[in-house]
């Protein structure tokens, strides 16, 4: 079932996502070359319990830590650990938090040091892929037109649109319908519609759209070692357009370079 929100829910996740962007922003002006990928869970468990607020991963289906952070062909559900950052490395921070009972989740790329022209040109374009979402998300716009805009924008400079993970409904539960993939046919799929909130997430490989999970029973990694890229925002559907509850302030930057 699709969730329509009450306007106090939505207010609950407004606030939750102003939250959800701030530690987002502490957390990815704060990695850097040497730090291992577990200081920056033990920091988000800090900026959770400073702004008084749940983690949404801890313990979701058995999932170990409170933030994600995936490092080059690692595609999503990386489990923070020993693993230190490199010159040149890109990651993906993914985070998600519970504020008054509701859900918000989002993701930023973090380009690290002296990353190679071509890989940045990778990230900005994931991160486009994003933006031309906003310019067509509105009431009456069907999922598959997100995942066609999703998926022309990246494979139009040859890179891939991952299939199995996608973007989702979002509210009293982490993940709710609809799923939004980051490949579709336009004018296919459910209708947005107003009160509706959802988490959209292009997941990209530089490479083929091929991946596998590592024995850790979460993370995915591409199948041919290509580097991958993620960003995400929590979006409500508005009567006239859309409200984006995890910018930063007045932005939605998604890439940090450090
Ligand atoms: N943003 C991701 C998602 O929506 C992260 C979930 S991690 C998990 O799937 F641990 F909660 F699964
Ligand atoms: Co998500």
């Amino acid at each position: 079932m699709i969730q329509i929100k009450t306007p106090r829910e939505i207010a609950a996740m407004r606030e939750g996502g102003k939250i959800l962007a701030e530690i987002l922003h502490e957390l990815a002006i704060s990695a850097h070359v040497g730090m291992a990928t577990e200081e920056l869970d033990i920091k988000s468990q800090a900026l959770m319990s400073k702004y008084d607020v749940a983690p949404s991963f801890k313990g979701y289906r058995g999932y170990p830590a409170s933030v994600c952070v995936s490092i080059n062909e690692e595609v999503v559900h990386g489990i923070p650990g020993k693993r230190t950052l490199d010159d040149g490395d890109i990651i993906k921070i993914d985070c998600g938090i519970i504020h008054k009972g509701m859900h918000t989740d989002s993701c930023v790329a973090v380009m690290i040091g002296n990353v190679k022209p071509e890989i940045r040109e990778f990230v900005n374009t994931v991160a486009k892929s994003l933006e031309n979402v906003f310019k067509i998300i509105k009431p009456g716009v069907r999922v598959g037109d997100i995942g066609h805009e999703i998926q022309k924008c990246v494979e139009s400079r040859g890179y891939s649109a991952v299939h199995e993970y996608t973007g989702h409904g979002v509210g009293k539960n982490l993940h709710e319908e609809p799923e939004i993939p980051n490949h579709g046919k336009k004018g296919k799929g459910p209708i947005l519609l107003p009160g509706m909130v959802i988490a959209v997430e292009p997941i990209i490989a530089m490479g083929n759209r091929f991946v596998y999970t590592l024995k850790d029973d979460w993370t995915a990694v591409t199948r041919d070692s290509s580097p991958s890229c993620q960003v995400e925002h929590t979006i409500a559907i508005t009567s006239s357009g859309y409200e984006v509850l995890t910018k930063y302030h007045d932005t939605t930057n998604l890439v940090y370079s450090q």
